[in-house]
C-alpha cells in the first residue's frame, strides 16, 4: 500500500465515484453517477453495524454513538458485535443476517478483513452497500467505501513520538535501546501502522541511533495476535528477561493504548524506571491519559470516534438521498482487488504537553487532564 500525500479537503470526487462504479457490478443502492440520479433508498431503511470484539475502548463507543446518531437520522439501527470468542464465524453470520433482514447499507469494523468475502458477495447480489469503518476489507472487491482515521499517519506519528520522547527523557543520548510491536495480523491496519512508524524509525535503526537489541524488527516477529493486552505483556516479559538484564531499555513502539499499557506493566515488574522509558499509544484511553499525566506512558493518539461515526452517518444519509459520497482519499487503501474510495480523518498526536488543548471537546479527557493539573 503506497502513501500518497494528499489535501485534506473533502471532494466530492467524481472521478472516485467513476472508479467505485466501473470496479463493481452491483446492482442498486447507490448513487455512483450524480448525473444519473439513482434513487437511494427509504429515509427508514435498516442500516446493520457490524463491529468486532471490544478490544479498544473506541469501539465500545461506536456501538452507542451508532444507535442514537442512526435513530436521530431517522434509520433503524441494527448493531452488532462479534463475541471475542468465535469473532470471525459470529461477524460473518451477523453480516448474512443484516442482508437477509433488508439493510440497505452495512457498516463493517472487520474483525478479519480478509474472510469476508462470501457474506459481501451475498451483499452485493442483493444491491446493498458496504462500508469498511476503521479497518479496511481486503481480497474483494465488494466494498464501495472506506471511512477511518488516516492509519498511516497515525503510524508516522508514532514514530516520531518515539523519537521525541527518547530525546526528552531517556536521560542520555543516542544510541537509544528500543523494541517494536504491532497490532493483531488479521486487522489490516496492523501493517499500515507499523509501516508508517517504520518509515520514521528505519532510518534511525540504519544510521545506529536506535538499536532494536532483540533484532525483532520484521512484522512478524513484531505482531500482536488478537490485540490482547496479555499477548504484548508476555512477549514485553520475554524480550526483557531474553536481551536486558541491567540494560535500560529506553522505548518501546506500541500500536495501541491497550498495549503501550501491559508493555507499561511488564517493563516496571522487570525493575524498570519507567518514568524514562518511552511507551507511544494510540486511541486516547481514559487509562492511558491517566498514565500519561502521571508521566508513565509517554503518547497517544486522538482518533475521536465521535467524527468517525459522524463521517460515517453523513455518508449513509448521502446513500439514502441518492447522492454523490464525499470521500477525500482514491489512491492509498488498495485492497488487493480495487482501490476503495476513503474518506479519511486527521490523526492528532498527544503528549503531556498538549493534552489540554487536544482533548478541549471532550469533557470526559479534560477532566482527567486538569484534576492531574
Ligand atoms: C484500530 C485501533 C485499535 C485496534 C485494536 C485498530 O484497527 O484502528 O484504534 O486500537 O484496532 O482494537
Amino acid at each position: 500500500m503506497k502513501k500518497i500525500t494528499l489535501a485534506a479537503t473533502a471532494i466530492a470526487a467524481v472521478a472516485a465515484l467513476a472508479l467505485a462504479g466501473c470496479s463493481s457490478d452491483r446492482g442498486g443502492g447507490e448513487s455512483t453517477d450524480g448525473a444519473s440520479g439513482s434513487a437511494g433508498f427509504a429515509a427508514d431503511s435498516t442500516i446493520g453495524i457490524a463491529l468486532p470484539d471490544k478490544t479498544s475502548e473506541n469501539w465500545v463507543l461506536a456501538g452507542g454513538l451508532f444507535e442514537d446518531g442512526l435513530a436521530d437520522a431517522g434509520f433503524k439501527g441494527d448493531v452488532q458485535y462479534a463475541p471475542a470468542s468465535n469473532t470471525v464465524a459470529e461477524q460473518q453470520n451477523q453480516i448474512s443476517a443484516m442482508v437477509t433482514n433488508g439493510a440497505k447499507v452495512i457498516v463493517i469494523g472487520a474483525k478479519d478483513g480478509k474472510q469476508l468475502g462470501t457474506q459481501l458477495q451475498q451483499a452485493a447480489d442483493a444491491g446493498v452497500t458496504i462500508i469498511a469503518y476503521d479497518r479496511l476489507i481486503e481480497n474483494t472487491e465488494n466494498v464501495d467505501y472506506y471511512v477511518a482515521f488516516d492509519n498511516f499517519k497515525v503510524g508516522e506519528l508514532q514514530g516520531q513520538a518515539l523519537l521525541d520522547g527518547l530525546a526528552a527523557r531517556s536521560g542520555h543520548e543516542a544510541p537509544w535501546n528500543v523494541e517494536l510491536f504491532s497490532g493483531s495480523p488479521d486487522d489490516a491496519n496492523s501493517a499500515v501502522f507499523f509501516d508508517g512508524a517504520m518509515k520514521v524509525l528505519q532510518p534511525k535503526i540504519d544510521d545506529g541511533t536506535l538499536v532494536v537489541v532483540s533484532g525483532q524488527t520484521d512484522i512478524a516477529q513484531t505482531a500482536t495476535q488478537g490485540w490482547e493486552a496479555e499477548n504484548a505483556q508476555s512477549r514485553m516479559d520475554s524480550l526483557l528477561a531474553a536481551n536486558y538484564g541491567d540494560k535500560n531499555v529506553d522505548g518501546v513502539l506500541s500500536p495501541n493504548d491497550n498495549l503501550a499499557r501491559a508493555i507499561i506493566t511488564s517493563t516496571k515488574q522487570a525493575g524498570k524506571d519507567i518514568s524514562k522509558v518511552t511507551v507511544t499509544g494510540q486511541d486516547s484511553e481514559v487509562e492511558s491519559v491517566k498514565s500519561i499525566m502521571a508521566g508513565e506512558q509517554y503518547s497517544t493518539i486522538n482518533k475521536d470516534t465521535n467524527l468517525l461515526v459522524e463521517q460515517t452517518i453523513k455518508m449513509i444519509q448521502q446513500l439514502q438521498k441518492g447522492e454523490e459520497v464525499d470521500v477525500n482519499d482514491t489512491e492509498q487503501y488498495d485492497n488487493g482487488v480495487k482501490i476503495v474510495p476513503s474518506y479519511l480523518l486527521d490523526p492528532v498526536i498527544v503528549t503531556k504537553e498538549n493534552a489540554a488543548e487536544a482533548y478541549a471537546n471532550n469533557p470526559n479527557l479534560l477532566d482527567i487532564v486538569n484534576a492531574a493539573g
